[in-house]
């Protein structure tokens, strides 16, 4: 399957020839400067939470491509009132759209808008078909409900856990997630975007390699094969 990454926690996933696109930040990440916001088309946007490093171009892709977006209640009575589609999702909900199944997991974070105002709680998602089964963990600390993933989804293939630390996990919480989700191939993100959170690429790697399992650190606008 194709996954495309737009630096930070943006993800651009096809799957059943439809295409996901996750907490778009872009116009705003000097990092991916050289990525053209116009040529992101997305059928879906979920959103993990309301940080503005997770939701700053949700308005202007899904008014452009008329994506339905998919977030908790209170972010998605946020964009409801800008006239965008959205579909309202609680933890340990889920719902069987035309691409599959989407669940709400748990994610240990805080939300709220970039105003302030409220954004309920954060989350992540486990979004899977017939053809293929993965966790967005949006921004989260390492938290024994991902513990129940593979207990309440099927396998999964892949995982897109942030790695960053500071905010969220870091690289070596993230081994021990990758244990908890029973996941073994992992995509970093949340990474490197501003001074708080750059990693030494390498010495994540080796955390990995060294439990056997494998991380990917995408370049942005890479696109990866799974
Ligand atoms: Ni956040
Ligand atoms: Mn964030």
């Amino acid at each position: 399957m194709q996954i495309h990454y737009y630096g930070h926690s943006t993800f651009l996933i096809e799957t059943k020839g439809i295409k996901l696109l996750f907490d778009p930040f872009i116009s705003e990440n000097d990092k991916a400067a050289d990525i053209n916001l116009e040529d992101i088309h997305a059928d879906f946007i979920l959103v993990s939470h309301g940080h503005g490093d997770h939701i700053a171009d949700v308005e202007s892709i899904a008014k452009r491509c008329n994506s339905k977006v998919i977030s908790n209640y209170e972010i998605s009575n946020h964009f409801t009132a800008k006239g965008l589609d959205c579909h309202p999702i609680s933890h340990g909900g889920k719902f069987d759209f035309d691409f599959g199944t989407v669940k709400s997991v748990n994610a240990v974070h805080t939300s709220s808008f970039p105003d302030g105002s409220y954004a309920g709680n954060p989350a992540g998602f486990v979004i899977w078909n017939d053809v293929d089964t993965f966790y967005f963990a949006g921004d989260t600390a390492l938290t024994l409900d991902m513990q129940l993933i593979p207990v309440t989804c099927p396998k999964l293939d892949f995982a897109l856990l942030p790695i960053g630390d500071n905010f969220t996990m870091g690289y070596e919480d993230a081994v021990i997630a990758s244990d908890f989700i029973k996941c073994d191939n992992i995509i970093g993100c949340h990474f490197d975007t501003f001074g708080y959170i750059e990693i030494d690429h390498a010495k994540a790697i080796e955390c990995f390699e060294s439990k056997g399992k494998k991380i990917i650190l995408p370049k942005i606008g890479q696109q990866v094969n799974i």
